[in-house]
């Protein structure tokens, strides 16, 4: 048996990159179960090794049968459905905030499930950006997701100002490929009483870092702007605090790590001190206005006093279907048990990572995803420092869906509620087998 010297997480975990070991760190996994209540790809006849949930997460089985009884209901009842349906939809949206809440630390009336993500950040923005002279100047991190980039600029154009001038990166320093977080604070602290907003990935999509959004919240604050955060890469895959962190606002798609299914729908968080406030700029549709009026069809909007006051539109029911199916295997797991799973796989991860370059001639992979455990969800990006494209497309050829993201990085996400450490051991071997 080949064995190295053991890896730690944190004290409790001492690693072997071997099949047995592997083998029994899934044995003890009081979430193996989970596995067998998705449909794992298939390549050459096998189930393949799949690390893109951070991408799209895979199909519960549930989710068929979930679709299938809204769809039934559909058929049987047509409008009356909107009542008369088993998950009535007029309310189909109402059951969200109670599973989504816990996961997000947040209260459920700072949590409404609509739209897509970058919608939702138009929306938020809506509220949260609304620039003047002396303050106008967003915070955002050098290289967010380009969706996001796009929405700020248009922001900043739609309220008549120059991005060039209101937009500050802040950026890695020279040589390194993080961005730090006192970076981020000394630049807050920097442009002060100018910033109106600061608008950060609370996990960076391309490095996995995750940003100190406690931090960063409470000194956007006290320079007297607003904060919120893409959790894109965050929901369902690390445990933020949004409500005791006092983030002004947050969006998130559900398509990732939630598993909900392409272009799922997607959520939002507005913290309680703004819900209430019936004056904020937003843009505004029937389904965001009090629920006994709604129907009495009047001009009169008048915002339901939780984020369900930022609804523009009745919910896609069958979209919500496949969310409402991923969400319980969620609540059945127990969100605890997938965020501590998360961080076992990714330091296994990082073990066999760094076994790869201990038994290279030379280093041939450099991880640029944080390595402490409080700095990183299940997402691990690697730098190949050499046959980067060759490597990524043997992989596949091999059974390995991960992720390519120009000039050299491979994205690696084993999550917790499908994949097996003995999907990362196998993964190591296979690359090691290339080299
Ligand atoms: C960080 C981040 N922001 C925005 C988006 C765009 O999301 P959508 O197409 O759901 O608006 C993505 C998609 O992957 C993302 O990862």
């Amino acid at each position: 048996m080949e064995t190295i010297n053991p890896g730690t997480i944190g004290k409790a975990n001492v690693f072997e990159n071997t099949l047995d070991f592997a083998r029994h760190l899934d044995n003890e996994d009081p979430l193996k179960a989970f596995r067998g209540k998705f449909y794992i790809p298939i390549i050459q006849g096998k189930e393949c090794i799949y690390f893109t949930g951070n991408s799209l997460g895979l199909q519960p089985k549930t989710a068929q049968e979930y679709i299938l009884s809204d769809l039934e209901d559909w058929a049987n009842y047509g409008v009356e459905g909107h009542v008369h349906a088993r998950n009535p939809w007029i309310k189909y949206h109402e059951m969200f905030p109670e599973k989504l809440a816990p996961m997000l630390g947040a209260l459920e009336e700072e949590v409404v499930v609509m739209n897509q993500l970058t919608i939702n950040l138009h929306l938020l923005l809506i509220t949260f950006y609304k620039p003047v002279k002396e303050r106008f100047k967003i915070i955002c991190e050098a290289k967010a997701f380009p969706s996001d980039q796009y929405a700020l600029e248009s922001q900043v154009l739609l309220s008549g100002f120059d991005p060039g001038k209101s937009i500050i990166e802040v950026k890695p320093r020279e040589g390194e490929h993080i961005i730090r977080n006192e970076d981020i604070i000394a630049t807050i602290k920097e442009h002060g009483n100018e910033i109106a907003v600061i608008m950060i990935g609370g996990v960076n999509y391309y490095t996995g870092q995750v940003f100190d959004m406690k931090t960063i919240t409470t000194v956007a604050h006290e320079v007297g702007a607003f904060c919120g955060f893409d959790l894109a890469h965050a929901v369902g895959n690390i445990k933020p605090e949004l409500h005791k962190w006092d983030v002004d606002f947050a969006c998130w798609c559900s398509y990732k790590y939630l598993n909900s299914g392409p272009g799922a729908v997607a959520g939002a968080f507005i913290h309680q001190r703004h819900v209430e406030n019936k004056s904020l700029r937003r843009l505004t549709g029937w389904w965001g206005t009090n629920k006994e009026n709604r129907f009495k069809m009047e001009k009169t909007f008048d915002p339901i006093p939780t984020a369900e006051g930022w609804q523009l539109s009745n919910s896609p029911i069958l979209n919500m279907a496949a969310h409402k199916a991923s969400l319980d295997i969620f609540e059945e797991a127990g969100f605890e048990n997938v965020v501590k799973k998360g961080k076992k796989l990714s330091a296994f991860l990082l073990f066999v990572l760094d076994d790869i370059n201990a038994s290279c001639s030379k280093k041939i992979i450099e991880i640029i995803t944080p390595r402490d455990e409080s700095e990183h969800g299940c997402q691990v990006s690697v730098l190949m420092l050499e046959k980067g494209k060759e490597i990524f497309e043997s992989l596949k050829k091999n059974g390995v869906i991960v992720d390519w993201r120009e000039p050299n990085v491979i994205r690696l996400a084993p999550v917790p509620l499908y994949n097996t450490f003995e999907d990362i051991y196998k993964f190591g071997q296979i690359i090691k087998n290339m080299l």
